[in-house]
């Protein structure tokens, strides 16, 4: 097999190509500190207090607060992501703080996100920006989010704002999990504000999200083709970096979204076939499709298999839980979500995939297992080209609240200080090398 090689028979050399890009990924709620958003208000809302004490919680684990305090902390953070030898970072840019009133914009904090750009490419590493990534301006919120008619038009204005002040940003992700996670849990679930449980409201959500990333994938592309934005203007031009002509004739730019997927083997049955291609379409290919071809790469998050479809059992047991999130690990389901996104003909990055695990006991193995796989796909032909492990540092996850560990950092949520993982040097030695060995 190409690229592979034994070693005495007991490793296996996994080579990845030439220009593959390997970092990791956070959010901006999770990890900033200080956010005032539908989401904050939401933490803080006396239902929500309640109902954490019903549950016998501690509401204090469940408010974001300062979170990492890598609003403060970012260049800490990418000197850390340096160290171990990552060349590209996902990290998401905060709608409510640029946009903290309808129409009023806040330079101070683009010029906060300009500076975290230049902090990256400082240190070599490429800047991968998602520009939502589940929280919303409050004024937006009131409006009913992406219930509102008129959501793409405000999302749109937004990005375009955005996308103006940082040209010489490569990557772009619009939407983070929007229907195949955030839809589903605020809408028809119940349990993200604003704690709908509507179909329709869920499909309507749907729709407009999927509008949005269209208006806005146009929209950047216009952007970077047509230069709109003053080069000379010192406040930006000082604090991009990369050379002043570069602005807005920049033609590579890519446009991408993220959305969960998951391995949902069904069974043989008719009836089972038919649930599990519904299923399948609405939680792997139905923003695909619809959004196709408004896109330039596919960001894929993988972290569990489902086996909700019926007919299920004729997955292997393995018997391999991520016990804080209850999700069963199966690192062989992300070669099979691999090769069904392939029919896209689009390049994929892997923006998402990594394990809660405070005690570093199994992330080593989870890594390596599930970029065996990756490797597998691309040897079968898979356009890959990169991995980003989620997440850099721990962080606030959702109404998870603070336990789940997933960073290759460890946070002291009090003191804040950083402390790498054994793993996350297990990690950077296959970035340095660009080789999996095990
Ligand atoms: C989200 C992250 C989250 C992670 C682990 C993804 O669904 O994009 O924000 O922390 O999974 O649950």
């Amino acid at each position: 097999m190409r690229g592979v090689f034994y070693l005495y028979n007991v490793f296996m050399i996994y080579k990845f190509p030439e220009n593959f890009k390997w970092g990791s990924a956070t959010s901006a709620h999770q990890i900033e500190g200080d956010n005032n958003n539908d989401w904050t208000e939401w933490e803080m809302s006396s239902s929500r207090i309640e109902q954490l004490k019903k549950e016998g919680k501690n509401p204090k684990d469940f408010i974001s607060g300062k979170a990492d305090d890598s609003f403060n902390r970012y260049e800490e953070d990418f000197d850390i992501a340096k160290k171990l030898n990552q060349n590209i970072h996902r990290f998401s840019i905060e709608w409510s703080r640029i946009e903290p009133e309808e129409g009023r914009f806040d330079s101070n904090a683009m010029q906060h996100y300009q500076k975290v750009v230049k902090a990256l490419r400082d240190r070599g590493i490429e800047p991968m920006i998602t520009l939502w990534h589940f929280t919303n301006p409050v004024w937006f919120a009131k409006k009913g989010s992406f219930l509102n008619l008129n959501s793409p038009k405000y999302f749109t204005r937004y990005v375009k704002y955005v996308v103006e002040h940082l040209p010489d940003v490569k990557l772009w992700i619009t939407f983070n999990e929007a229907t195949t996670v955030y839809s589903g849990f605020s809408y028809l679930k119940g349990l993200w504000p604003p704690q709908y449980k509507s179909f329709f409201k869920w499909r309507r959500v749907n729709k407009n999200i999927i509008r949005s990333h269209i208006q806005a994938y146009k929209e950047i592309k216009k952007t970077y083709n047509h230069s709109p934005v003053d080069t000379n203007n010192s406040n930006i031009a000082n604090l991009v970096s990369g050379p002043a002509d570069d602005w807005g004739t920049s033609h590579n730019v890519e446009v991408g979204l993220a959305e969960s997927n998951t391995y949902s083997p069904g069974g043989n049955k008719f009836y089972e076939r038919i649930i599990g291609k519904i299923y399948n379409y609405y939680r792997n290919l139905y923003f695909l499709i619809r959004a196709f071809p408004h896109y330039d790469f596919i960001g894929l998050n993988y972290y569990h298999v489902d086996r909700r479809v019926p007919g299920n059992k004729i997955l292997p047991n393995q018997n391999w839980i991520m016990e804080d999130m209850g999700w069963e690990i199966y690192p062989k389901g992300i070669y099979y979500v691999l090769k069904m996104i392939q029919k896209f003909k689009k390049p994929i990055y892997i923006t998402e995939n990594g394990t809660a695990d405070a005690k570093d006991l199994i992330r080593e193995k989870f890594i390596k297992e599930h970029l065996r796989w990756v490797w597998q796909a691309i040897q079968d032909g898979v356009d890959i080209r990169g991995y980003l492990y989620w997440s850099l540092l721990d962080n606030f996850e959702w109404a998870h609240g603070y336990s789940p560990r997933f960073g290759l950092v460890e946070v002291n949520f009090s003191t804040f200080e950083r402390q790498i993982r054994p793993s996350a040097y297990k990690y950077s030695e296959i970035c340095s090398r660009n080789i999996l060995e095990i």
